[in-house]
Formats: structure tokens, C-alpha cells, sequence
């Protein structure tokens, strides 16, 4: 090669050089002022989930903090309809949001809205409520965060086990079976499903035997319990001696049936429930509820901000430890009355 071509070639590479590491610095986020992020969720009435946004939106504070991006959230609430939010997220992709996080209100009908983000290449973060892995597996700009959903079935059937260990008082016939009644959450959520089947699985495996006596889908919801529960009283009365509940507001809905039947403390079924929401706890901290099982809504919001934040900035992914690439799923913890005062506020 001649002297002057070599010159030329080195040129070019420096050139090339400058830019790259031009283009490097503003994907990593350096030089990005701002993002935006679109939320969607079912239902913003939920208990769980809207104590979740609340995280959220903490943590983006903070975040903001400490890295001088100013993040901006977007959130619609779906009121239960799928299609309505199909038009929210394609709302959020002409503003030009960089990431849409998506609690869908059918988990079997992502369809359109995969199809519609990976048109504008815009990353999807599922949360709280599972799609099926192979709907996950479409592109590979899909993600989930929530949590594992056995263990929380499994810690709830722990803590009504040991009421019935320690209490003889829990059996009040005394027949050494623990008669129950469950409330259902969603028939088709991922968490209804299993909550189910584990807790129920787990007195069993502690040696207990159990009675089904009823079962009710309250679809998570307080009021819905409540008059599913007050039902139940009618029918079975003093005989339900437990009360399994996949999550507190319908724990919270069937003691409100006990109230208003004007049933004494002292004669109530044991109590669980699921998520160690703020009305949960305050329910185990005053012994109406014998335990909850923490469903780590913090934990939950800071992996889908952080996963959020790496996406829109382009940065690295690797550092949050995403199962198959893909997932984060937040441990339960078990709180019984002694622990309530490690999670209450
Ligand atoms: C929570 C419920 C909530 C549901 C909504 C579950 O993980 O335990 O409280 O209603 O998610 O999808």
C-alpha cells in the first residue's frame, strides 16, 4: 500500500471511530435528557396492582435522581376490556413512547398488541399477569415480570397448617378435619390457578385432612367476596373452619360477611390471604386474619422499572439477571402477626 492510501485508510478508521463511539455513548443514555414509558392496566382499581403503580412511580423518581433522565410515565387504566387496551397501547406507540409495560386484561390474547410493538420496535414489559411461554417466545423484545406463583399457594397452605397445628380451638367440631371454604380470584389467572391447587395441596402434605365445603369466584374483588361469603355462612354456617383466600381483598371481603352477620370473633374461621397489601396487613396486625403471604409489589416495580429504564436507554440487560433472558420473578414471603411489623409502612 502506498504511503498516501495508507494515510487515507487510517483517516477513514478515525472517522469512523468518532462516530461510532459517538453513536456508543448516546445509546448507553449519556446523552439522552428523557424517556417514556406507557403503562396499561386492567384494572386500576385493584388493590394489588395499584399499590404496585404507586411503587412504580417511586422508584422512577428515584431513578431519575440518580441518573438526570427524566422519566415520563404514561398510565391508562383498561376497565377490564381487552380491546380498549389493544387502543391504548396503540395510543402509546404514536406518542412515541420507548418502552409500553402491559397488565393485560386477557392473559391469552396478546396477540395485537405483540404484533403492533414489534412493527415499531418498541420492547414490551408483561406484568402481574402470565402469558403463556410461547406467546413470550413471539419476538424477542417481549418480557415479564412478576412472581412465582406455587410458593405463594404453598406458604398460604403452610400458614393455615400450623393454625390448625397450634389451635385446637381451629377445629371447632373436633373431628380432626380441617372443613374449608376457597375464594377464587379470575377463573383463567395464572395466580387463581395455582393459589388454589397449592394451598389446598400443602395442608394435605402437613398431614391434615381437609373437607371442601364450598368454593367461590370473587374475581379478587372485596364486595364480590363478601357477598359470596355471606352465602356460604348461610349454607354451612358454624361448619367452615377455614377460610383460603387467593388474595386479601377477598380474605378482607369474607370478614366483612362475618361482621355483618354479627358473628363472634372468638367463633370465626381461620383466615388467609395473599398479597400483604396495606388493608391485608392491617388485617393480620389486628388478628382478624391468621397470615398473608407477601406478594413483593416493590420488588416487582423496581425489576420493571429497571428492566424499563436499560430498555429505553438502550443499556445493558444483563446486569438484572433476566431468567431465560426474559423473566424476572420476585420470591413470597410469609407474614404471620409476629412479621407484620417488618412490612407495614
Ligand atoms: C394479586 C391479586 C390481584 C391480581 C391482579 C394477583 O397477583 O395477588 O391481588 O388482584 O394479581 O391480576
Amino acid at each position: 500500500m502506498g504511503k498516501r492510501k495508507g494515510l487515507a485508510v487510517i483517516w477513514m478508521l478515525c472517522i469512523s471511530m468518532v462516530l461510532c463511539s459517538g453513536c456508543r455513548r448516546e445509546r448507553k443514555g449519556q446523552e439522552i435528557e428523557s424517556i417514556r414509558i406507557g403503562v396499561t392496566v386492567y384494572d386500576q382499581y385493584d388493590t394489588f396492582v395499584s399499590q404496585l403503580m404507586e411503587s412504580f412511580k417511586i422508584y422512577a423518581r428515584k431513578k431519575t435522581g440518580e441518573t438526570g433522565i427524566a422519566i415520563n410515565i404514561d398510565v391508562y387504566n383498561a376497565s377490564a376490556s381487552q380491546s380498549t387496551q389493544n387502543a391504548q397501547v396503540e395510543e402509546m406507540l404514536e406518542n412515541g413512547c420507548d418502552v409500553i409495560c402491559v397488565n393485560l386484561v386477557d392473559r391469552t390474547d396478546p396477540t395485537t398488541i405483540i404484533d403492533m410493538a414489534e412493527n415499531d420496535n418498541v420492547p414490551v414489559i408483561f406484568f402481574n399477569r402470565e402469558l403463556v411461554a410461547e406467546d413470550l417466545e413471539r419476538w424477542n423484545q417481549l418480557y415479564y415480570v412478576g412472581a412465582k406463583a406455587f410458593e405463594s399457594g404453598i406458604m398460604e397452605g403452610e400458614i393455615a397448617a400450623d393454625a390448625f397445628k397450634k389451635d385446637p380451638a381451629a377445629d371447632k367440631n373436633g373431628d380432626g378435619i380441617f372443613q374449608y371454604m376457597i375464594l377464587e380470584g379470575e377463573a383463567g389467572h395464572q395466580d387463581s390457578i395455582v393459589r388454589t391447587e397449592y394451598s389446598v395441596s400443602t395442608i394435605t402434605d402437613n398431614g391434615i385432612e381437609v373437607e371442601k365445603l364450598g368454593y367461590a369466584i370473587a374475581n379478587w374483588n372485596r364486595a364480590q367476596a363478601q357477598t359470596k361469603t355471606a352465602q356460604m355462612l348461610n349454607e354451612y354456617g358454624e361448619k367452615i373452619e377455614l377460610i383460603l383466600a387467593n388474595n386479601d381483598d377477598m380474605a378482607l371481603g369474607a370478614i366483612d360477611a362475618l361482621k355483618a352477620a354479627e358473628i363472634d370473633p372468638q367463633d370465626w374461621p381461620v383466615i388467609v390471604g395473599i398479597d400483604g397489601t396495606d388493608v391485608g396487613l392491617e388485617a393480620v396486625k389486628n388478628g382478624e386474619m391468621a397470615g398473608t403471604v407477601y406478594n413483593d409489589k416493590e420488588g416487582q416495580a423496581r425489576g420493571m422499572l429497571d428492566l424499563a429504564y436499560a430498555l429505553a436507554t438502550e443499556g445493558d440487560t444483563s446486569v438484572l439477571n433476566l431468567e431465560d433472558g426474559k423473566y424476572i420473578r420476585l420470591p413470597y414471603q410469609k407474614i404471620l402477626s409476629e412479621d407484620v411489623y417488618r412490612y407495614l409502612k
